[in-house]
């Protein structure tokens, strides 16, 4: 029973041992051993700071520094070091391993510091280090959205509202509006990354620490931009997990997106693409079957990556300050959260990068349905019809066009001088699939010269800063 007290970090207060169930319950090494690294550096920081406040001695300092680089080299070199001491978290693992090696002076090392500041410290340090990964990662997935674009760029599809054909589009337009969202995203991760590079060691248990370390010190040496300025709140804070889940959310919805529009247009029905053997599945049941599973599961991970918003934010609402055992919640949820984001990415780039465009199928999709409809309504515009009266006026030729089973350019000159005179034989050069991109040429549009300007600068924009 003793010994079962002395394995804990909190043996004086207490008389009897922990029951083993909740023992178990109450351990997040199983999991919180993925800070190891980051526990690491920031007790090296811990280390020196304590040195300059005069708590550990120079020869001190450079025993425990050692030590501390030991431990980390044996972790990195066995995963089995982890499982030799059952440690109750990745906090009590390394300190355990540091008085193994140097007694006394390793308990030495939690002085001014508490584990409601070393856990909040770890987190950041692991979290930037992701947030930084994620920003190649992100790059990559658009590059393959570039590379795609560029490799199909006489490629139109219809475009659609409400699934419904609407006006044709260029297939790199489409392309570069999913461009456009993952861009916002890698933003927004830098944005975060902003509020996640704050240092709350020195905060220690919730009321700050007596012991004269020099914080903003501390701060540099880990590469934070500040120390936080509120220990109650740095202890406390998760908000970070918060809106980093967040952001991960909004990826995995566009990557949800991405994945439903691919798909619908892999469908026999639609039939604008066909995927990779490599990212497809088939049936043990139906031999003619091609699944596009890779894309499904990136679709179904977004609920997952949502849950883990949703979660933390259960987690933290009715916490009273500061540190609550509750907030031992939130590293599972970000674990999975960067895991999922990563995994995803990277799938969608290989499904994009081995995706097969069917030019013909989709350029004919683009040409029945009358999505140039609006163009022969500009068209009557152009030559003084206000509108309005122009929309009607197609509207009743689409109708009979509709019901002789024939495209708007099928109709001869005559049938559409019948619903205005002001139809002349310029209209068949307007209703062209050629002339309805052309025309949307304004910036933002998907005329052939400004999709390709908009690939230029897409290009620019994914160039390392
Ligand atoms: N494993 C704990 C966590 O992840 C570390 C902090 C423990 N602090 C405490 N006061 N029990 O939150």
């Amino acid at each position: 029973m003793t010994e079962n007290i002395q394995k804990n970090l909190w043996g004086g207060r207490f008389q009897g041992a922990a029951d083993p169930q909740f023992a178990e319950f109450n351990r997040s090494f199983g999991f919180d051993r993925r800070l190891f690294e980051a526990d690491i550096r920031a007790s090296l920081a811990h280390c020196d700071s304590l040195a300059g406040a005069g708590v550990l001695g120079p020869d001190e300092a450079q025993q425990l520094r050692a030590a501390l680089e030991k431990v980390l080299a044996s972790g990195e070199a066995s995963p089995n070091y982890f499982d030799e001491i059952p440690a109750e978290d990745v906090h009590s693992f390394v300190e355990a391993r540091l008085v193994e090696m140097v007694g006394d002076l390793g308990r030495k090392l939690h002085t001014g510091r508490s584990r409601n500041d070393q856990v909040a410290t770890d987190v950041r340090l692991w979290l930037r280090d992701q947030i930084d990964l994620s920003d190649s990662i992100l790059r990559n997935t658009e590059a393959a959205l570039l590379d795609l674009a560029e490799a199909n760029s006489n490629v139109v599809i219809p475009g659609y509202t409400h699934l419904q054909r609407a006006q044709p589009v260029l297939f790199a337009h489409w392309c570069l509006a999913y461009f456009e969202m993952l861009e916002r995203d890698r933003e927004r991760l830098k944005d975060v990354r902003k509020r996640v590079n704050v240092l709350p060691l020195g905060s220690a248990a919730l009321a700050g620490t007596s012991y004269l370390i020099d914080r903003a010190a501390v701060a540099r040496a880990l590469g934070f931009d500040s120390a936080a300025r509120n220990s109650l709140d740095a202890v406390s804070d998760r908000d970070f997990c918060v809106e980093f889940a967040s952001a991960a959310s909004l990826v995995m919805m566009h990557l949800s997106r991405l994945a439903e529009d691919i798909i619908l247009y892999a469908t026999n029905e639609f039939g604008f693409f066909e995927l990779s053997d490599a990212v497809a599945t088939g049936s043990s049941l139906m031999p003619q079957k091609k699944n596009p599973d890779s894309m499904e599961l990136v679709r179904g991970k977004a609920g997952r990556v949502f849950g883990h918003l949703t979660g933390l934010l259960a987690t933290m609402k009715g916490l009273p300050l500061a540190y609550n055992k509750d907030m031992q919640e939130d590293k599972e949820a970000v674990f999975d959260t960067v895991d999922t984001l990563r995994n995803c990415l990277n799938v969608t780039a290989t499904v994009l990068r081995n995706l097969r465009v069917n030019k013909a199928q989709a350029e004919a999709a683009a040409s029945r349905g009358y999505l140039n409809a609006t163009e022969l309504a500009d068209y009557l515009a152009r030559k003084g019809v206000p509108f309005r009266q122009a929309h009607e006026i197609v509207g009743r030729v689409v109708m009979k066009a509709i019901d002789q089973q024939r495209e708007l350019n099928e109709l001869s000159l005559e049938e559409l001088r019948s619903f205005s005179p002001l139809v002349e034989d310029d209209v068949f050069a307007a209703l062209s699939l050629e002339a309805t991109l052309a025309t949307k040429s304004q910036v933002g549009g998907t005329a052939p010269e400004r999709v390709a300007e908009a690939l230029t600068a897409a290009r620019r924009r994914l160039a390392p800063d």
